[in-house]
């Protein structure tokens, strides 16, 4: 059964909070998936007391509520639930307040889960602040550390990360959370693979040419450069989101499906990627940055343009990589890795691109330039899975036309569930299958590290694409071969 709680959220004012978390806590007290006793407890700096809160929530919510506003009856019972603890959290004494609230009032159960919606910079300081007053104690209930990304800015600042949380927190009681893991469509690439027969003698270098993990995202930086121009596209989107997508399309079988064996067989795989060595970046990873540019006629501001870039910036707001896998599965097979801000449009896809048949039969062409398969999951917004094959053309002549098979999981009609709402339960839960292990976040720093040295050091020149497009052609030259492109869409080639 699921245990009562207070969830506390550090930087309840902040993006995040209002965003993602009020939003899937509200959606989870809809479905009813709430524990009765559980209780959202916002901290942060304005003065305000719990109804100032409960108003404040209201508002934030009207507008995010997934079907067009609030629902009078389940946020009647749901303000029920929030409460608010001012203070600043460099000052002890709002630990302090913190715990004699938890510690005295009977409304707040004494299982906690501290979730840090702040800035990476504070995540140190809160968890040193929380058990300077004993809070990271699990005496009378447990307490839970929820971490989000970035974890850590290169390897070694995540292993200083980590040795903080660990001196108050055992490995047991922190949860990384990487939201991309509480989508369905991610998680569909786990149950497509493993509760099918029909890919697995497929799904290996004997018959995939390649694989690409795209994330294209329509819009800018929001306002973000505080964090933004300091983290770029690399870290901000590879070494998390779409390492783990790789990691989910890659893996062996899990012995089981709990959080070990699950974490151990993604660990696998970002130990056997093959490092990149200093010298061979160039041929590896690919950066640019977006200048002004258009999207149906609307007039798109460059990086540099956007509030608080600093004018020299050189950070990436593109970025692209080429991974091999060193394993028996998957020697020699390009992993080809994109993600870019201000692209043409929002596009999430895994595309595995198979190799050609040995004879062509059916058409005159060269047998380069025949259509290969694909198995295209879309991630987002198309929440898709097509099987694209060959199939005769209709007429007289024996030729063949491309179709494409519909493995979607989600049908039209369905509530489309926020990542949040899934990971947020699985924290109440208390399980760590759809987190982080600490290895598996410092492998994949691992992996992106030598590339972030150099283009740290290489800090004079940058490729530029302008808003509202693919991004810069030059991106191409990671390709192994000329017939290898980037799939942008999920629809029939
Ligand atoms: C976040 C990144 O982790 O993921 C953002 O910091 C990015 O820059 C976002 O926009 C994408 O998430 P989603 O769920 O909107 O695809």
């Amino acid at each position: 059964m699921t245990d009562a709680c207070t969830f506390v959220i550090f930087g309840a004012t902040g993006n995040l909070a209002q965003n993602k978390l009020l939003p899937a806590l509200y959606h989870l007290e809809e479905a009813g998936r709430l524990p009765d006793k559980a209780v959202v407890l916002g901290v942060g700096r304005r003065d305000w007391d719990d109804e100032a809160w409960r108003r404040e929530v209201e508002d934030t919510l009207a507008p995010r509520a997934r079907n067009g506003g609030l629902d009078k009856a389940v946020f009647k019972r749901f303000r029920q639930r929030l409460y608010f603890s001012p203070g600043d959290l460099n000052d002890k004494a709002t630990y302090q307040a913190l715990r004699e609230r938890i510690e005295h009032s009977t409304e707040l159960p004494e299982n906690v889960i501290f979730y840090m919606a702040i800035r990476p910079a504070e995540f140190g300081t809160v968890s040193a602040n929380l058990a300077k007053v004993g809070l990271h104690k699990q005496t009378n209930g447990w307490r839970r550390l929820v971490v989000e990304k970035p974890f850590g800015y290169d390897l070694e600042s995540a292993q200083i990360l980590d040795d903080r949380l660990h001196r108050h927190f055992t490995e047991e009681q922190i949860f990384r959370i990487d939201h991309y893991l509480g989508k369905g469509t991610i998680q569909n690439i786990l149950v497509f693979r493993f509760a099918n027969l029909l890919l697995e003698p497929l799904w290996n270098r004997n018959y995939i040419d390649h694989v690409q993990i795209s994330h294209a995202e329509a819009r800018g930086i929001e306002g973000r450069a505080d964090y933004y121009d300091g983290a770029g596209a690399l870290r901000d989107m590879i070494q998390s989101h779409l390492l783990q997508m790789l990691t989910l399309v890659a893996m062996e079988p899990p012995a089981l499906l709990d959080g070990e064996a699950l974490r151990d067989e993604k660990v696998k795989v970002l130990r056997s990627i093959r490092p990149i060595p200093q010298s061979a970046v160039h041929a590896h990873a690919f950066r640019a940055q977006y200048t002004r540019g258009q999207r149906g006629g609307e007039k798109l501001p460059g990086y540099l343009e956007e509030k608080a870039v600093p004018a020299n910036s050189t950070t990436e707001t593109f970025a692209a990589l080429k991974l091999y896998i060193d394993n028996w599965r998957w020697r020699n097979v390009p992993f080809y890795l994109r993600t870019g801000k201000a692209m043409e449009r929002n596009s999430s896809m895994v595309s595995i691109r198979f190799k050609h048949p040995p004879q062509q039969l059916f058409r005159e062409t060269a047998i380069e330039s025949l259509k290969p398969n694909w198995i295209l999951m879309g991630i987002q917004p198309d929440e898709c899975l097509r099987i694209e094959l060959q199939v005769k053309q209709t007429g007289l002549e024996m030729r063949s036309r491309t179709t494409q098979l519909d493995a979607s999981y989600c049908r039209a009609d369905e509530v489309k569930l926020d990542a949040y709402e899934a990971l947020l339960l699985d924290v109440i839960d208390g399980d760590h299958a759809l987190f982080l292990r600490y290895d598996e976040v410092e492998w994949a720093w691992r992996v992106v590290d030598p590339v972030l040295k150099l283009w740290s050091v290489e800090r004079d020149f940058i490729h530029t694409y302008p808003a509202g497009s693919w991004g810069p052609q030059e991106a191409n030259r990671l390709f192994d071969r000329d017939d290898q492109r980037w799939r942008d869409s999920v629809d029939a080639d």
